[in-house]
């Protein structure tokens, strides 16, 4: 895996290689000094072309506590206000000395664009595209899964028949659509809801069930239950009648929650709008990962930087 550009590419032993891995990276909490000197001399360029808070500290605090040197480009402030494309921004900054380029860009495909065009030598890492993929977060929300679920023994563990319920915004979703793929190569089974206007056109082609009605799949029970941001930024028109109408159909209400079994994960990705698409009450319980779902992220994409780069090293 020189690139990581979606979950789609990733094979069962290769995800449990990678979440395993970062298993291995997260026993460095118990150490004094947290940094390993894996990627010592090594450049990783965080290109965020997309606002972020989460995924680019993430992948910053994973870079230096693999003792790599980070540069990090945001789109505010740089010289793409001069109209500088995203070839030659690239390249200007793999000009300095990079390895790794850690891209989030709001067209989909930009990630795929700048690992197989020729124009780089780094291995590319996406950090999420348009409503494409954001595959670290997928791994990132197994690794949380499966520790949650089968504890200290989760190594070499798959997610095979864990229930997941996947509730929101799904259309405009890069984390539904990568999550989608590799819970299905884990053996997970997953039922996709939202409103009809927010379920991606061709989704009765995906390995999942669609349920419109959240009470119906509260019904049934999941394991995991995970909340969606609407994603107003990426919405041409309007998609459902009215806010209030969506949280009363859509949200993780206090009453949706407390009829959740006690160990049902409730997880969601952030950033979250809390009274929308979840509850305090929901968010804030000891049923909640959304905290441990950013720890994690940290040892998922150290583990992905470390792959990358093993990989990219014939370069
Ligand atoms: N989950 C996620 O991608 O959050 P950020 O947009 O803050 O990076």
């Amino acid at each position: 895996m020189r690139h990581l550009l979606d979950t789609d590419g990733l094979g069962r032993d290769q995800a449990i290689a990678l979440l395993d891995t970062a298993a291995e990276f997260s026993g460095i909490q118990e150490r004094k000094v947290q940094k390993l000197p894996t990627l010592r001399g090594v450049t990783v360029a965080n290109l965020f072309f997309e606002d972020s808070t989460r995924t680019r500290l993430s992948f910053e605090s994973a870079a230096k506590k693999l003792s790599a040197d980070v540069i990090t480009f945001t789109g505010q402030g740089s010289s793409l206000s001069k109209g500088e494309s995203l070839k030659d921004t690239a390249q200007t900054i793999e000009a300095m000395g990079t390895q790794i380029m850690v891209v989030r860009h709001s067209s989909s495909g930009a990630a795929w664009r700048l690992a197989h065009s020729g124009w780089l030598n780094s291995s590319v890492v996406n950090a999420g595209d348009g409503t494409h993929a954001h595959p670290t977060q997928a791994l990132l929300d197994a690794y949380t899964m499966r520790s949650r679920l089968h504890g200290a023994a989760a190594t070499g563990k798959d997610l095979d028949g864990v229930r997941v319920v996947i509730v929101g915004d799904i259309a405009h979703s890069r984390v539904a659509r990568s999550n989608v793929h590799l819970l299905n190569t884990l053996g997970a089974e997953v039922t996709l809801v939202a409103p009809k206007t927010l379920m991606p056109t061709g989704v009765d082609k995906w390995s999942v069930t669609t349920q419109n009605n959240f009470d119906e799949a509260l019904a049934g029970s999941p394991d995991v239950v995970m909340m969606l941001r609407v994603q107003h930024e990426r919405m041409k028109g309007s998609h459902f009648p009215s806010p209030r109408e969506y949280v009363s159909r859509y949200g993780l209400s206090a009453e949706r929650f407390q009829s959740l079994k006690e160990s049902t994960l409730v997880m969601h990705p952030g950033p979250m709008n809390r009274g929308v698409e979840i509850s305090s009450v929901a968010a804030d319980s000891p049923q909640s990962t959304i905290l441990e779902q950013v720890t994690n992220g940290v040892w998922v994409r150290m583990a992905v930087l470390y792959s990358v780069y093993q990989q990219g090293d014939a370069r």
